[in-house]
């Protein structure tokens, strides 16, 4: 008898990390749903990946659409946190200390909050997968901010993986991976800034979004790994 398709949420699955992830995902057979604010991104989200995904619109960071997209979602299995947020970089010197609760309030509370709602229909076997930033891991300047943000994630996980049991609950730490996230650089500042990480990054590149796919979906899959931070940098870390 063939075995049971499992379904998998990506939440921010319309962009860059989550959009490469519901493309994995779909490929080993999964049943994914992205999701989004933007309409216009969805579709053409979708659109690349052949319509074979679900697709849902809602902000994540507004408690009353997570509650209303879970609520009539049904059963599923599976559900990664891609949702991004982007605030708290800068110098300490002169960091605009609001951006951390911003950051907070654009990517820890929306993770927190999806993962809250789903878990009444969410498969207590199946998993969760946070994603956080290497930032939090890193003693480079310039990124105490986005790193404090970043940082909550990676200490919620091994606490959520103990109280949540036997639903598994991972993160993942990408480097610096070329996706929309950095859109808010001009063109030139963009290379420049991915030329530096990727000197300074051992394997001599900076990231693709397929990279920390494949590791997204070695959380997912694998049914040993629970409380793990996954870090996906290239060796950056070690080396910035
Ligand atoms: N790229 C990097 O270098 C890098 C490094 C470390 C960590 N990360 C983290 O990796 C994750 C994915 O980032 P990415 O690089 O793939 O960025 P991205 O290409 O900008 O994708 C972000 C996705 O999240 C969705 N999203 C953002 N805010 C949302 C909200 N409030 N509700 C629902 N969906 C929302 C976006 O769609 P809409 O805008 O339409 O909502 C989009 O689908 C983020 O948590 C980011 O912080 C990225």
């Amino acid at each position: 008898m063939p075995g049971k398709i499992e379904h998998t949420v990506v939440v921010g699955g319309s962009s860059g990390i989550g959009l490469a992830t519901a493309r994995k995902l779909l490929g080993s057979g999964m049943k994914v749903t992205i999701t989004g604010r933007s309409q216009d991104k969805l579709t053409s989200a979708w659109k690349s990946l052949g319509g074979a995904a679900e697709k849902a619109a809602f902000d994540a960071s507004k408690p009353d659409e997570v509650r209303h997209f879970f609520g009539e979602l049904g059963p599923f299995d599976h559900l990664v946190l891609a949702a991004s947020g982007g605030k708290g970089l800068g110098p300490f010197e002169t960091l605009d200390l609001s951006d951390i609760a911003g950051g907070v309030d654009e990517k820890v509370r929306p993770q927190l909050s999806c993962l809250q709602a789903a878990l009444p229909t969410l498969n207590r076997s199946g998993s969760v997968t946070f994603i956080s930033a290497v930032s939090a891991q890193l003693s480079a300047p310039g990124v105490a901010g986005i790193a404090a943000v970043n940082g909550m994630l990676l200490t919620v996980v091994p606490i959520l993986a103990v109280e949540l049991k036997p639903l598994r609950v991972n993160v993942v730490a990408p480097g610096v991976i070329d996706t929309p996230w950095w859109d808010f650089l001009a063109e030139d500042q963009r290379q420049a800034v991915f030329s530096e990480y990727a000197g300074k990054t051992p394997v001599g590149r900076i990231g693709r979004a397929e990279d920390v796919a494949g590791a997204i979906a070695f959380l997912v899959s694998n049914g040993f790994m629970t409380g793990q931070v996954l870090t996906c940098d290239g060796g950056l870390r070690f080396a910035a």
